[in-house]
């Protein structure tokens, strides 16, 4: 059954996403990015998950890309479509409004790097690797790689990785902007939740508008991400946040808020 690829559970407002496809070191096929779509679906509804950590199983692998075995003989109209299925379900990463934690525990290569990189936080374990190999395969990244990799790492970088195909370990990652923190191995999953746990104590509503205005934002010309940005902030003040933020500034405390 597709549920048992793409595990969920939540705990304590933290949802958490676990890719789980160990004997094939996480690979994405077409079933796994279903179920991880529909859960992500599942995500956006829920009013319990605050804030989301996307892993995957085992201690080796995050995604070791897209399925290799499954991709071989697809005809070009299959091979789109399976590309418009991954780049779809990885834009509904950065249109989710909630906050997600990519935690990454071992190879991220080809579709695992372009699912971390859709991700708004990066945290990645020592024995953590990137990369985009596609072109070993006669291929080039094709769920979002191409466009987001210019946009996080500048066009040179994006060159590069998806060029010559190499790995990058996490402490590389870290050295290029590819990642946003490196932790010991054992340590990742206490760490995500530390960082979501973080995040839980701010205004929630403020970071999905703020999400909202990163993500729309950076495919705009400044004169009219300026307007996204103005709009957005406007709107923080039709929440109980927004009052009980300030409130709390002018009255010393530490703010309760409410996400409302
Ligand atoms: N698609 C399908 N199956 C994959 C896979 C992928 N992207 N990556 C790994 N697997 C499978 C292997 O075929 C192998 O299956 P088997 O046990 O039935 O033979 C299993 O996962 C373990 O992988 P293996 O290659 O034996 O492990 P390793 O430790 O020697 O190497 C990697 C690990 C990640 C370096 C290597 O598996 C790899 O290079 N994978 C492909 C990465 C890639 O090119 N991704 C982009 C795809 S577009």
């Amino acid at each position: 059954m597709s549920e048992e690829l793409v595990l969920f559970q939540v705990e304590n407002g933290i949802g958490i996403i676990t890719i789980n496809r160990h004997k094939a070191l996480n690979a994405l096929n077409v079933e796994v990015l279903k179920a991880l779509g529909k859960i992500l679906d599942q995500v956006r509804k829920d009013e319990s998950v605050k804030v989301l950590i996307l892993t995957g199983a085992g201690e080796k692998a995050f995604v070791a890309g897209a399925d290799i075995s499954e991709m071989k003989n697809f005809s070009p109209i299959q091979a789109k479509e399976f590309s418009q299925l991954g780049q779809g379900i990885f834009r509904s990463i950065e249109e989710l409004p909630k906050p997600v934690i990519a935690a990454v525990n071992g190879f991220a290569l080809g579709g695992g790097t372009e699912l971390a990189i859709s991700c708004d936080y990066i945290l990645a374990s020592e024995n953590a690797v990137f990369g985009q190999p596609e072109v070993n395969l006669g291929i080039f990244p094709g769920f979002g790689g191409t466009q987001r990799l210019v946009k996080h790492l500048g066009k040179m970088r994006a060159k590069e990785l998806c060029f010559f195909g190499e790995r990058i370990p996490a402490k590389r990652a870290l050295e290029i902007g590819l990642c946003n923190e490196v932790v010991e191995a054992g340590r990742l999953m206490e760490r995500a939740k530390e960082l979501a746990k973080k995040l839980m104590e701010k205004g929630l509503l403020a970071i999905a508008l703020c999400k909202q205005a990163i993500e729309q934002g950076s495919d705009l010309d400044l004169d009219k991400g300026l307007l996204v940005e103005q709009t957005l902030f406007g709107l923080c003040f039709d929440t109980q946040d927004q009052k009980e933020g300030m409130s709390a500034f002018l009255e010393k405390r530490k703010p309760g808020f409410s996400g409302k």
